[in-house]
């Protein structure tokens, strides 16, 4: 089987690596790929995910291509897997209605409220006054959020009413994140540890991935401003096997049923934040896709055939598929370009250096430059994943090779995976 992965980070070189642990692939494509993800697969970035007709007569008629992976949050809003499918192509990832629970926080948020879903209470804004008002009347910290995609920044803490208006004006007056901020969610901010639920879905069935967590700021100790993710550790040491029924019976099968019930099936990834308090799971946020680093401490942990998942969440048939995970705790310590998540330079040569032959090196953000050379090309510039008996030994691993690798102003969290 000809498989293509569209993307181009370190979650896309994760789906790659695991593709190609299942016998059924032939050939591997990925779009547009990175530096590394050349290494295992035939990169392909001369080929435009905006030009449809082209990307549809690569897949169907140069390489026989019988299933394609979506990785990015884009992509899936702008609607690439209803495109691809009205051109006959098999893909794995949810159609447009269906990744709107990712692409607008508001019809997410409404959701919940609708079949009863727990998730903090919120109220919705399409002014700015309004909403301006309406956080003068509230108690503190509370939260808002931008209502389309932001790159993971448009998620805004507040602890005053001066710093909650200052969130507004930079959504909804300055436009900060485009249109995404037209409208935003204004909600109760939740105390409590949080934990990320992951699982696979054809539509009707859900399979829960092993529990996991991110780092979202940049700087040790949670300080500093959110990025896309700076490390991922797996299993979530603060997540039960109580709370994994919990989420099954009162989150992800209801929120799957009611995308059915809205005529909008969701079949896919499904990205599930939670947050546990006193009152029970709580939900965060959904994404329509892996986390990214989150997808790199996931696979290196699934033991069965990947393919046979994929193919399974395509065809509709993953009612009672039983699968298992590997025992050992992953850890990925991400390794970022000087000032990222803000501006950052590009096109430092990135020594690998004598890296252990089990660690895990999924790329971000690498190209190859005129010479050859191996170089930085993005924010988030290497993922280095370890796996081992316990945390301790798994951070341990990571933190060693992460200092092996050599760039200009390398920088990462040294603290990925403590303060569970
Ligand atoms: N690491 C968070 C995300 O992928 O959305």
């Amino acid at each position: 089987m000809n498989v293509l992965i569209i993307g181009e980070g370190g979650r896309e070189h994760a789906l790659a690596w695991k593709v190609r642990q299942s016998r059924e692939y032939t050939n591997l494509f990925c779009i547009p790929g990175n530096a590394g993800i050349a290494e295992i697969a035939i990169c392909r970035p001369d080929i435009k995910l905006y030009e449809t007709a082209k990307l549809i007569d690569f897949i169907k008629r140069q390489q026989n291509i019988e299933l394609t992976i979506v990785g990015p949050d884009n992509p899936l809003a702008d609607g690439i897997v209803d495109a691809l499918r009205s051109g006959g192509c098999r893909v794995l990832g949810p159609t447009k209605n269906a990744a709107m629970i990712e692409s607008s926080k508001v019809f997410a948020k409404q959701l919940m409220k609708k079949y009863g879903i727990p998730t903090a209470d919120f109220e919705v804004f399409e002014s700015f006054e309004e909403a301006c008002s309406y956080v003068e009347k509230q108690s503190f910290p509370l939260v808002v959020k931008a209502d389309g995609l932001a790159r993971g920044k448009g998620v805004i803490i507040c602890e005053s009413a001066d710093e909650a208006k200052g969130a507004l004006k930079k959504m909804m007056v300055d436009k900060a994140f485009g249109n995404s901020g037209n409208r935003v969610v204004i909600e109760k901010f939740l105390k409590g540890k949080e934990a990320t639920l992951i699982c696979f879905t054809d539509g009707k069935a859900i399979i829960p991935m092993a529990s996991c967590q991110d780092h979202k700021r940049a700087f040790d100790g949670d300080q500093g401003p959110n990025t896309g993710g700076m490390g991922a550790f797996s299993p979530s040491m603060s997540f039960t096997d109580e709370m994994l029924k919990e989420a099954e019976e009162k989150i992800l099968q209801p929120v799957i049923d009611a995308m059915q019930e809205e005529g909008r099936p969701f079949s896919g990834i499904l990205y599930c934040g939670l947050i546990i308090t006193d009152e029970g799971l709580k939900v965060l946020e959904f994404n329509a896709r892996f986390g990214d680093p989150e997808a790199q401490v996931i696979l290196p942990r699934l033991k069965s055939n990947f393919l046979k998942i994929c193919n399974a969440i395509v065809d509709g048939t993953l009612e009672g598929r039983k699968i298992e995970w590997d025992d050992s705790v992953a850890v990925c310590v991400m390794l970022t370009s000087k000032g990222y998540p803000g501006s950052f330079e590009t096109g430092f040569p990135i020594e690998i250096g004598d890296v252990d032959p089990d660690v895990l090196l999924f790329h971000s953000g690498t190209s190859k430059n005129a010479y050859g050379e191996l170089v930085t090309a993005g924010g988030r510039v290497i993922g280095v994943t370890a796996l081992a008996p316990t945390i301790a030994e798994a951070r341990e691993k990571a933190y060693k090779n992460a200092e092996k690798i050599k760039f200009e102003g390398k920088q990462y969290r040294k603290d990925i995976g403590l303060n569970l």
